[in-house]
């Protein structure tokens, strides 16, 4: 077909990425019996309903009920179209999309499309200036003076952008970009007396990559003090700061080795960790850390140890920033520097082992960190202060699950300021009690809690819609059963769903395939169809299944329809009886519309 990537094509791909490798990038995958589960990465929760199988290649979420295979995944994570999915999957696994016929939709609008590649020549182009040309020299001197090398360099991508006021406009307009479109972009920039210039002038570029490791946007430092120390590029449909990480895409194989992320607040220190050999690094991007950014750290990993600088200034944000990482469900340590240090000046200073032992390894708990930060508000010689300083550390201390864990702090704090343990422990009941915090709480672990998946599962359906459903399952998994269920039942299922997806099934063993959930919900083009399909494979195999049990529920289904076929008469007699005026032939028959919803009832 015209205008079609080839059938063989995809089925290639597909066999060629394994649905648990691609959906672990996204999301920290635990195996549990036959499958896989995590936090589902398309709704907000704290505790895993999201399971992918490896033998069925399909994914589905218990909570929110999507569902599919590896292609839909992409579609869903990334917003990608249907052909940007698959091309995703061509590159990642090293093949090449025919390039003829194919109609090549694009998720995007044709602007960012542009915009996009806009970035990706000058990305390469302040790269190259920096690297290899007399134009870059500055840019490069100054990174070398800050100890940033080739490697680091290549790695990030880091360029120059030379003090030149049409360096760029005249590079990207040869290659055919509009000069709006870069305005826009915020590439170049329109004075007042409307003259377009570089926006980005006598500065080091830090290229900032999305996820998936496109530039979406640069970040300038001034080698000369000039206001200000870093320009960005401006917000875009593309650009969200808020939404970003900085070296996302290059960290999250490391975050997911180490099940640990760092979390900075500069770029350089980013680079500096890197160039260090500390790889799962991240920085936000100028802001404080946002709840999306939070959310974000939280599918990838359970800890993120916070690296903020050593100030006051540094101290807040980490508190913030613990908090809400908290509140999202991450543990958090944090890395304890020096007053005047940034991680940055810390490792050019005292080298990458005295950083990875004395910063890293060294984090504080959340709580050690939160009563050295809580000293800077009391004057511990006071003794008013110190009281109220132990009251305030309880407090906190009575958040804590684990009575082992609060119990060494209350032994550091009796040690420090001479209260007892036992006065100490009563006071934390007590704040337990007022917050209805239970007493000692095994703490959960949060794979193995299985109440979200029980608990939907339970809901009540008749016995018919379940029958229905079981028999689909069954019919995804064995070619015999489906040529069974197609002679007895044919079309016969009551919901309308059901119908379509048996229907679909039948067509696809004539066709000759063998079961494949994956490739089956390929071909089905409606998305509620697709995660209904989905739903019913997760249902989980009971072994061989007997003649005597699809039987049985192929007579359910029957009856089922044989009932709401009576119904339907009776109701529609009923109402002739009505309009005939004889009522006594009307109650009759409501009689018997009520003998057979009894009898529906108690088979379901
Ligand atoms: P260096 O001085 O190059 O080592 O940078 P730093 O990382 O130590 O900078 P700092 O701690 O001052 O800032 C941390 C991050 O905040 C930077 O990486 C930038 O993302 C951002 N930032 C810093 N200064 C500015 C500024 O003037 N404007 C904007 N928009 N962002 C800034
Ligand atoms: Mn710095």
């Amino acid at each position: 077909m015209a205008n079609q990537i080839p059938e063989e094509f995809i089925e290639e791909i597909r066999k060629s990425n394994d649905i648990v490798d691609i959906i672990g990038e996204y999301v920290q995958l635990k195996k549990q019996g036959r499958n896989y589960f995590g936090l589902c990465p398309f709704h907000g929760e704290k505790t895993p309903s999201f399971s992918v199988t490896q033998e069925k290649q399909i994914f589905h979420c218990f909570g929110c009920g999507k569902g599919g295979n590896v292609i839909t995944f992409m579609m869903e994570m990334e917003s990608f179209s249907f052909y940007e999915a698959v091309k995703f999957l061509a590159d990642k696994s090293g093949f090449t999309l025919p390039d003829t016929g194919i109609k090549k939709e694009s998720s995007m609008s044709e602007e960012s499309q542009s915009v996009l590649s806009a970035n990706d020549w000058l990305t390469k182009l302040y790269h190259h200036l920096i690297r290899y040309t007399k134009d870059g020299k500055e840019g490069y001197q100054y990174l070398k003076d800050r100890g940033i090398g080739d490697e680091a360099i290549d790695a990030f991508q880091l360029g120059f952008a030379p003090n030149v006021k049409d360096f760029v406009a005249e590079f990207l307009t040869k290659k055919g970009f509009h000069q709006q479109l870069l305005i826009k972009a915020g590439i170049l920039s329109q004075q007042n007396d409307n003259a377009v210039t570089d926006r980005f002038r006598g500065r080091v570029i830090f290229p900032i990559r999305n996820h998936i490791g496109k530039t979406v946007a640069f970040g300038g430092r001034s080698i000369t003090n000039q206001e200000p120390k870093y320009l960005n590029s401006p917000e875009s449909e593309l650009f969200h700061k808020g939404k970003l990480l900085y070296n996302f895409d290059l960290a999250k194989k490391h975050i997911r080795k180490e099940n640990e992320v760092i979390l900075f607040e500069g770029y350089m220190d980013v680079i500096s960790a890197y160039q260090a050999g500390v790889k799962n690094v991240v920085a936000t991007l100028g802001t404080s850390l946002t709840e999306p950014q939070a959310k974000l750290l939280n599918r990838y990993v359970e800890t993120v140890i916070i690296c903020y600088d050593g100030d006051m200034a540094g101290l807040d944000a980490t508190y913030k920033a613990a908090n809400l990482l908290k509140k999202v469900g991450c543990s958090i340590k944090v890395a304890n520097l020096d007053n005047d240090m940034d991680p940055d000046s810390f490792i050019q200073k005292n080298g990458p082992e005295a950083f990875k032992d004395k910063v890293i390894k060294a984090s504080d708990t959340y709580m050690s960190f939160y009563m050295r930060y809580l000293k800077k508000d009391f004057n511990l010689n006071v003794e008013g202060d110190r009281i109220k300083y132990i009251e305030y550390v309880l407090k906190e201390l009575a958040m804590i699950e684990s009575s082992i864990e609060r119990e060494y702090y209350l032994k550091e704090l009796s040690n420090e300021y001479h209260i007892s343990i036992e006065t100490m422990t009563s006071e934390i009941h007590e704040y337990r009690k007022k917050r209805g915090i239970p007493k000692d709480n095994q703490q959960k672990n949060r794979y193995t809690n299985k109440h979200t998946i029980s608990q939907r599962s339970k809901k009540l359906l008749p016995a018919f819609y379940n029958a229905e459903k079981k028999l689909i399952s069954y019919m995804l998994q064995d070619s015999y059963i489906t040529d069974k269920v197609q002679e007895e039942l044919g079309a016969g299922f009551n919901v309308d769903a059901h119908k379509i997806i048996a229907t679909h099934l039948y067509g696809f063993y004539e066709e000759g395939h063998s079961s494949d959930i994956s490739l089956f919900i390929e071909r089905l083009n409606d998305d509620q169809l697709k995660q209904q399909v989905v739903e019913m494979a997760m249902i989980p195999e009971l072994g061989n299944i007997s003649d005597r049990e699809i039987n049985d529920y192929i007579r359910i289904i029957k009856n089922e329809s044989n009932d709401s076929m009576n119904i339907k008469t009776l109701k529609e007699q009923q109402k002739l009886a009505e309009q005939q005026n004889d009522p006594l032939k009307a109650a009759q028959i409501a009689m018997q519309i009520i003998e057979i919803q009894k009898h529906l009832r108690n088979t379901n």
